[in-house]
């Protein structure tokens, strides 16, 4: 498996429960609200793609509002707890998608006003090849909103994880972005880049969990952690912010003109 499938699919029964998770959905979603309505747009009107939707938990709130969503994951598990949600929000505007996006030839004939990716852009190898689908999937008109953690001197320790587990966790690129990326991410693409600023922070927990160590079904990791630190040493928080543990979310927004 590739894409951290075997990870995600691990994680998708505790994902709702992280706090960090949700809080960082409730800043998001204000902020494309916001990000619409000063360019006097509405969901109402919009067919909405997330790239990475995991469990649904802005993909349902996006769906609540919008014409139609289509949500893509590579995971079947968090596509699971995605359709359980949309079941009992008794959504019928909502399909899914379980493969990673390559080619528009994926998509049916269907084009989008929005598509959004919140978390998951750090998790994909070719963001170039993925970001030239996305702009080919948009209508004239159409936005690419991104939401990832910010590149700066101390954001690799975003995960506090090793070489190894990042690989297992499909993580190819764990110092995240900043604006210069998406400039250039989105010009090859063709796409105009019409923001790029980070607006709030993420509060990381602790004791993430990582791939290879047991979790205790509440999301802690052992106490043992640092025993399967493999040489890298112990790695401390480099975050912003008094507890250091806080991390600024990058939002991006491109235009197909
Ligand atoms: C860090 S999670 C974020 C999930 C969700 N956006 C959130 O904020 O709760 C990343 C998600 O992206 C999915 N993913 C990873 N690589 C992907 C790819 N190439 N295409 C689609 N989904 C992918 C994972 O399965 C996982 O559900």
């Amino acid at each position: 498996m590739s894409h951290g499938e075997e990870w995600f699919n691990e994680m998708a029964s505790t994902w709702d429960a992280k706090p960090e998770i949700v809080a960082n959905t409730k800043n998001v979603h204000a902020q494309i609200i916001k990000h619409l309505e000063e360019r006097g747009q509405s969901l109402s009107s919009m067919d909405v793609m997330e790239v990475g939707s995991g469990t649904g938990l802005l993909s349902t709130l996006l769906a609540k509002d919008s014409k139609s969503l289509l949500a893509v994951d590579t995971s079947e598990k968090m596509l699971e707890r995605l359709m359980d949600k949309v079941k009992e929000s008794n959504l019928g505007n909502v399909s899914t998608l379980n493969e990673p996006l390559v080619s528009v030839d994926q998509l049916g004939g269907r084009t989008f006003d929005l598509i959004v990716m919140c978390l998951t852009l750090h998790h994909v190898d070719d963001i170039q090849g993925l970001t030239k689908t996305i702009s080919a999937a948009l209508n004239k008109g159409g936005q690419f909103l991104v939401f990832d953690f910010e590149k700066f001197a101390g954001s690799k320790s975003f995960h506090q994880m090793t070489d190894e587990q990042l690989k297992a966790a499909g993580v190819y690129h764990d110092q995240g972005f900043d604006a210069s990326d998406f400039e250039a991410l989105f010009g090859q693409a063709n796409l105009k880049c019409i923001h790029a600023q980070s607006h709030f922070r993420m509060t990381m927990p602790d004791n993430m969990p990582k791939p290879g160590e047991q979790s205790e079904g509440h999301g802690h990791s052992h106490a043992h952690a640092h025993a399967h630190a493999h040489g890298h040493g112990h790695s401390h928080r480099q975050g912003m912010g008094e507890g250091k543990n806080e991390y600024p979310i990058i939002f991006a927004a491109g235009l197909k003109e």
